[in-house]
């Protein structure tokens, strides 16, 4: 691997040549379903930094969607799968025993809060790891209901689609679904859609599941489980308020209603804690763990108590989740989560927070910053007073940060998520908030934004 340097070099226009090549390529062979804001073209990564075949070096705070957690080909991930590689590629835990897979199972129980009585069912996506826990809640409880967010993704397969409710174009033409979801809406407190605000509110978005969801279409005694992500991720970054997911652990308490607590995008240290729902004192009896687990190799984990996970052989497996790969780039990732990157994504986290927030006080179109450790979403609106919401500029800045070598991604309809590695370093935070910020002021010029330079 060549040597790379840790800040953004950008030498050619963008897409360059040999990028170009490759998108056209790209354009007569792959799917057409792939949504691509920019035309980035990945040829070699290291630690923060993406080098694209023209030479040009990128800053990534994008991570492959919140997955290479600890930085792109971690030296000791990479040598934890060569080692691997040389001994054993596959043979199949559904089958047979195998060291690496014991090895991560037992490093993840670990990290899980609780009594450390927790099994893991191993899959390759975070929509296995969902579908996982739909077979498994419908399975223990003998019930075949559920309820799940407005706003919420947990995936793209049958099971998890139904439980999706983010963009309809996620959905369009593939009904019938999975049959029995009820969609009930997150607390947003920045769009909270009975009107309150936090601090005054009475929590409706906890009151309305008990008093008009159990109490008209969905029976709390065939709800198997409440599917909820601590923070929600492709929705647009949105925190909520504590209460609320304390409220639900206390309403599956009272109801013996499964909380899968779906951490794909949130968990295994993003958020500074292992699990995001860590930050509000509970935890889920189902928890799905994906993309950042395995620092980019396909794995995912569906962990719940042995009460619970308790289903007799044959009722689920995968041929290759769990696969030895995979599993030992896993348990790497978690050691070097506990070596400090966890702590480090909680203070370059208070970092980049704060040098948000005080963006926010220059751009009247910052609607709001939101977020915990290195899970933070910035929402772009045309007005603070009626939060109109602002894809436009969201799309735009995607843009100007790419030509200026920063790779950031959207999430909800006019949000900006910033994930990146959980190695950053204050050079890079720094580096960030520069181009960003250069970034906005470049997409308001472009899209002549009436009252900008404000
Ligand atoms: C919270 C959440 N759950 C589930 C998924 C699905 O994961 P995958 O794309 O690996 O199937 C995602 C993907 O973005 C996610 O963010």
């Amino acid at each position: 691997m060549s040597e790379f340097p840790r800040l953004p070099q950008i030498h050619t226009e963008l897409p360059g040549p040999k990028a170009k090549a490759i998108i056209q390529k790209d354009g007569r062979f792959v799917s057409t379903s792939y949504t691509r804001g920019y035309p980035l073209v990945a040829e070699e990564a290291k630690g923060a930094v993406v080098k694209d075949p023209d030479g040009n070096y990128f800053l990534d705070f994008a991570a492959g969607i919140a997955v290479v957690s600890t930085g792109h080909c971690h030296p000791r991930v990479v040598e934890a799968i060569r080692d691997q590689a040389g001994k054993l590629l596959h043979i199949s835990g559904t089958d047979f025993y195998y060291p690496a897979q014991v090895e991560a199972a037992e490093a993840v129980v670990k990290h899980m809060p609780g009594d450390g009585k927790m099994r893991v069912h191993f899959g390759n996506s975070g929509a296995e790891a969902i579908e996982g826990a739909i077979k498994l809640a419908k399975h223990h409880t003998k019930r075949k209901r559920f309820i799940a967010f407005y706003g919420a993704f947990h995936g793209r397969t049958t099971g998890a689609l139904s439980l999706t409710a983010s963009k309809a174009i996620q959905k369009e033409q593939f009904f019938p679904l999975m049959d029995g979801v009820t969609h009930v809406p997150y607390a947003d407190c920045y769009r909270c859609v009975y009107g309150q605000t936090y601090g005054k509110c009475k929590f409706q978005c906890l009151s309305f599941i008990e008093e008009t969801a159990f109490k008209s279409v969905a029976p709390p005694n065939e709800i198997a489980a409440i599917f909820v992500e601590s923070i929600q991720g492709e929705g647009g970054y949105v925190v909520p308020p504590p209460e609320f997911i304390q409220g639900l652990r206390a309403m599956c308490d009272k109801y013996d209603v499964l909380l899968v607590d779906d951490e794909v995008q949130a968990g295994v240290g993003r958020t500074g804690k292992f699990l995001a729902i860590e930050h509000f004192g509970v935890k889920g009896d189902i928890t799905c763990l994906a993309k950042g687990i395995a620092s980019g190799l396909p794995l995912s984990a569906c962990v719940a108590s042995g009460t619970v996970m308790k289903w007799p052989p044959g009722s689920h497996a995968s041929t290759f989740g769990g696969n030895p790969l995979a599993c030992r780039a896993a348990v790497e990732t978690l050691k070097l989560l506990d070596e400090g990157l966890m702590a480090n994504a909680a203070e370059m986290g208070a970092f980049l927070m704060a040098g948000l927030k005080e963006m926010m006080a220059q751009y009247p179109v910052i609607g709001d910053v939101r977020g915990k450790g290195l899970m933070i979403g910035v929402e772009l609106v045309k007005s603070r007073e009626t939060k109109e919401r602002f894809p436009e500029l969201r799309d735009e800045v995607e843009v100007q940060a790419f030509e200026q070598g920063l790779l950031i991604l959207g999430c909800g309809p006019n949000a900006i998520r910033i994930c990146p590695p959980l190695i950053i370093d204050r050079e890079q935070a720094a580096a960030f908030l520069e181009i960003f910020d250069s970034s906005l002021q470049r997409a308001l010029k472009k899209l002549a934004f009436k009252g900008f330079p404000f």
